[in-house]
């Protein structure tokens, strides 16, 4: 073995070439004598013959399938851009004793950071106050129709205390406000570490004034947010989706915020996307819309690819990286040999 073959999904470029996210920086790959490194096709799921010859794919998004395997069983580390890994079928990934590794440093601030600044925006009445400031004398008469929420002794609520969800309240904490999650998989240690009530899921929507949606897409949360929890919330409440859209019924919710059942949502994801132009949900005003993509920024983009490109060079040097999914891989024979003849040619 001459070379370690990192393939990226073409989507990392854009059509004119460039690349789709600068701060990803792929320089310790193309300075790396021992490494080759290559752009295969994007479109919907990934062909085995894309990935022939290839030891590692660090993945945006198109999808892995068992189809996506070549033959030659070279592939040893898929690397997704993110945390997310819907897209990716991860029995097929262990089967073809290949490692499925997200990056959970590199989303935890910038995701926390965005559920923030709903939560600040939101109850700061942001974009209701912007509309009427840019409409004069006429709108600036609106103001006291336009009062913000005091955050101090209010509850803020996380379904999901996982890695992004634990860094909200890391964040929040300034604000003196009250704290709840839900998530029947939590660590009660990070949660009492965290000053964090764990309560039922039907509590938690009765209970939070801000309630942030932080948990995976899978079939146990799938519409986990639906008109019946939704009935269940405060009028005054506001809900935040920073997650996957189908964990919300996101017509329900559409319904509950016309009707005027909470106060407002905060969404950075939708159940299509993109999601079109005509949906009704645009249409609200007490709704902040962001195209999947709040926590976009320099430091999150660097921080995604830098961990991305570690665990490429970690399995590369025969070291099992951080961030895997499929953990049983680890005690697979067949990866471990891949680990073992990487060291033999590349160093440990
Ligand atoms: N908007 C974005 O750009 C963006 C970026 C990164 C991640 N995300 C999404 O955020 C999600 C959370 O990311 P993370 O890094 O915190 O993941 P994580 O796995 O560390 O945390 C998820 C938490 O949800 C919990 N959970 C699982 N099932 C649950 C249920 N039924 N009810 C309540 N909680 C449940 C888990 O126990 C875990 O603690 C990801 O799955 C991803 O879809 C979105």
């Amino acid at each position: 073995m001459s070379k370690f073959r990192v393939a990226l999904s073409r989507d990392f470029k854009k059509p004119d070439g460039s690349p789709a996210f600068p701060d990803f920086d792929l320089t310790p790959l193309a300075q790396n004598p021992a490494v080759e490194y290559d752009y295969i096709q994007t479109n919907g799921v990934i062909g085995a013959a894309d990935l022939e010859g290839f030891d590692a794919l660090i993945l945006l998004i198109p999808r892995i399938e068992p189809e996506s395997f070549p033959k030659d069983g070279r592939l040893a580390i898929i690397a997704r851009f993110g945390v997310g890994y819907d897209t990716v079928n991860v029995d097929a990934c262990t089967d073809h004793d290949c490692a499925l590794v997200i990056t959970p440093d590199g989303v935890r601030r910038p995701v926390a950071v965005s559920i923030i600044t709903f939560m600040l925006a939101l109850t700061g009445k942001l974009a209701g106050k912007d509309r009427i400031t840019r409409q004069g004398p006429e709108g600036w008469a609106k103001r006291n129709e336009h009062m913000g929420i005091g955050l101090v002794g209010r509850t803020l609520g996380q379904l999901g205390i996982g890695n992004i969800g634990a860094e909200v309240f890391r964040l929040a904490r300034p604000f003196e406000m009250h704290f709840i999650a839900h998530d029947p998989y939590a660590d009660p240690k990070v949660a009492q570490e965290l000053g964090v009530r764990l309560v039922g899921l039907e509590e938690l929507f009765r209970e939070a004034d801000v309630l942030s949606v932080s948990c995976p897409l899978n079939e146990e949360t799938h519409h986990i947010v639906n008109a019946e929890r939704l009935a269940l919330m405060k009028p005054t409440a506001y809900l935040i989706n920073t997650s996957r859209g189908p964990v919300i019924d996101e017509k329900a919710l559409t319904r509950v915020l016309q009707e005027g059942g909470i106060a407002g949502a905060g969404l950075d994801v939708f159940e299509q996307e993109p999601s079109p132009a005509d949906n009704p949900i645009y249409k609200l005003d007490n709704v902040l819309c962001t195209p999947h993509a709040l926590c976009w920024t320099d430091q999150c983009f660097a921080g995604i690819g830098a961990a991305d490109v570690k665990a490429v060079f970690d399995v590369m040097h025969g070291r099992v990286p951080t961030g895997i999914v499929n953990r049983k891989i680890v005690e697979r024979p067949a990866w471990q040999d891949k680990l073992k003849r990487y060291k033999a040619a590349f160093g440990g």
